[in-house]
Parts: C-alpha cells; sequence; structure tokens
C-alpha cells in the first residue's frame, strides 16, 4: 500500500499552484481567482523525448496544489504531473494535491472484454506511487473510481453550471434531457431534477473507440426538444448516433448538448455540426482544439477549482462542490 503517510497540519503555508502544459490556461485562472501568480517551474524536452522537470522557487513546508488536466496528449500530460510531484515532494512540500480537471483513462474502469487492462486503476496507482496526498477531479466518467484510490479522492462536478447554460436554451417545459448511454443515465438525471424537465436515455453499444451503434430510446422524446448530457465528448460518434435515434422516435431536432470535458478529437467537429444544435456547451477542463465551426460556449470551471483550493487549503468542507448522487 506504498510508504505511510506523514501527518499533515493546518500550519503549513501556501497555497502554492502550479500548472504544466495541460490546462496551462485553466491553472492560470484559478490562481488570479486566489489572487496567486502561478509557481514558477521549468519544462522542457530532452532531445530524445523524455521530460524534464524543475521547481524554481521554494515550496517547502507550502501546500502545494499541481493543476494538470490529463487530456490529449495523455501519457505526456501525466507524466509532466508525475514529475512535477516527485520536485515537488523532493523540495519538501507539506501537501501535495493534484487537482486533475480532466481524467484521462478514466472510461476505462473496467475490464469489457477478457484479457483487457483495466487503465483506469493503473493511472491511480501511478499517483499513489507519485506521492501525492490527494487528488481532485471534476465529473469523472464513473464516480466508483474513487474506489480505486486509497488516498483521498474529492469529486467535484460542474453539472450545476452547465444545468445553468442550459436553462438559457430556450426549450422551456417542451424539452427532455437526454442521456446518450446508460452510463448517462444518473448524470442525465441529475441535470433534469435542475432543470425540471422529464428524462430519456438512448441504448447505446460501443463497437470500438470510434464506433458505436444505438437501439432504441427509452423515455418520451416524441415532438419534445432534447438536451443531450454526457460527462464527455470525445469523437462525437455517441452525440452524432443518439441524435439520429432521437429523430427516428419522433424528437424535435436537438437543442443543445453539454459535456464537462470536450476533447472533440478525430473528426468531432463535423460529427456535432452534423447534428445541427444550436449550442453544444462544454467547460474548460481541457482546451478544445482551434478551428472548430460549432455553435460552442465554453464555461469555466475555474470558480470551483479556486473555491476548491481555498477549502481544502483551509481544511473547509467542500459539501457544495463535490458530486452528488
Ligand atoms: C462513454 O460512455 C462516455 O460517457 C461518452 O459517451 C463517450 O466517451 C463519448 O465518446 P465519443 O464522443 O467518442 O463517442
Amino acid at each position: 500500500m506504498g510508504r505511510p503517510r506523514e501527518r499533515k497540519t493546518s500550519s503549513r503555508t501556501g497555497p502554492v499552484i502550479f500548472s504544466a502544459s495541460g490546462g496551462l490556461s485553466l491553472a492560470g485562472a484559478v490562481a488570479g481567482q486566489l489572487g496567486l501568480q502561478l509557481g514558477k517551474r521549468d519544462l522542457d524536452r530532452f532531445p530524445d523525448g523524455e521530460c524534464h522537470v524543475r521547481v524554481l522557487e521554494s515550496v517547502r513546508g507550502h501546500d502545494v496544489y499541481l493543476l494538470v488536466s490529463t487530456g490529449p496528449p495523455v501519457e505526456a500530460n501525466l507524466v509532466e504531473l508525475l514529475l512535477l510531484a516527485d520536485a515537488c515532494r523532493r523540495a519538501g512540500a507539506a501537501r501535495l494535491t493534484a487537482v486533475i480537471p480532466y481524467f484521462g483513462y478514466a472510461r476505462q474502469d473496467r475490464r469489457a472484454s477478457g484479457r483487457e487492462s483495466v487503465g483506469a486503476r493503473v493511472i491511480a496507482d501511478l499517483l499513489e506511487a507519485g506521492g501525492l496526498d490527494r487528488v481532485v477531479a471534476v465529473d469523472l466518467h464513473s464516480p466508483a473510481l474513487e474506489g480505486f484510490f486509497s488516498m483521498p479522492l474529492e469529486h467535484l462536478t460542474a453539472v450545476p453550471l452547465l444545468a445553468e447554460a442550459l436553462r438559457h436554451s430556450g426549450v422551456g417545459a417542451g424539452g427532455v434531457v437526454v442521456a446518450p448511454d446508460l452510463g448517462a443515465a444518473r448524470l442525465a438525471d441529475r441535470y433534469a431534477r435542475l432543470l425540471e424537465l422529464p428524462v430519456a436515455i438512448v441504448h447505446k453499444t460501443r463497437l470500438s473507440g470510434r464506433e458505436v451503434s444505438t437501439h432504441g430510446v427509452s423515455g418520451d422524446v416524441d415532438g419534445r426538444q432534447p438536451l443531450i448530457v454526457d460527462d464527455m465528448i470525445s469523437t462525437g460518434g455517441t452525440i452524432e448516433a443518439a441524435a439520429k435515434s432521437l429523430a427516428a422516435a419522433g424528437s424535435l431536432p436537438v437543442a443543445a448538448i453539454a459535456a464537462t470535458h470536450g476533447l472533440l478529437v478525430a473528426g468531432a467537429g463535423e460529427r456535432l455540426a452534423a447534428v445541427n444544435a444550436r449550442r453544444v456547451i462544454v467547460t474548460d477542463s481541457v482546451a478544445v482544439p482551434p478551428g472548430l465551426r460549432l455553435p460552442l460556449e465554453i464555461v469555466s470551471i475555474a470558480p470551483i477549482l479556486a473555491r476548491a483550493v481555498q477549502h481544502l487549503h483551509e481544511d473547509r468542507s467542500l459539501a457544495d462542490l463535490v458530486a452528488g448522487s
């Protein structure tokens, strides 16, 4: 189970926030909201591609937060986070928290078939071995991921922020919140409660990383305007397939799409454009690729992360920031 952790007390100084390549501007926004400058560090690469990290200011005795989003390129961002943690630990940081707005590998949380790795567990083990004291994550693909960690994991949510943005979609009582697959049903239920709308679920089967198929919709979508919600959009295949199923079940055109993590890779722009929703709302948990021709709205989670850092630093409750059931 790794080495015993030293007891942390609230006498430590800080907080100090460090960024890496993943989520750089979000880290700057979080630090700015707390009236802080980002910690000084040097990140570079050796000619053979190895990452090298050096912290350029004293962190001895400080409460340190490493804000690194592990979106694409996932492995490079992850290694930067691990090396940054190691540099801070060796430099005497009193407490080390990784704030990971988008947690790469979270979807690999079980073996869907034999002879498969469970990537999320491997990443959790790496973070434990990296000397971190705690992880903060946002709208994980599966909340059960917390059980992969023996250190505390604080699971924050952007759902109230995104629901507030969806409230202005002009659908009124004729809307329906849609989970594009069974895995998103609880999430859709949380949106539906906040928006006071009914829920529908599209039944999806994933064929590969890029391909999905759907087979029916549960719930009444006939003549209603769908608001499709999900934890993340990667290739957009799930949303595109859900929109087709909804149309086949008699819904009106999709009014809006909302997801916490907008990876938007591998042709997602074209797939989402084909859905023709009036709004596509994501957060800044990962940097959205440039040049997408979509009615994209980006809601910042910097206020949530800044409050979380402040509360954790002061050993105060996170109750109003964490993901509920
Ligand atoms: C999967 O269960 C997730 O919640 C998302 O629905 C999925 O990962 C989105 O991926 P894509 O956009 O590539 O279909």
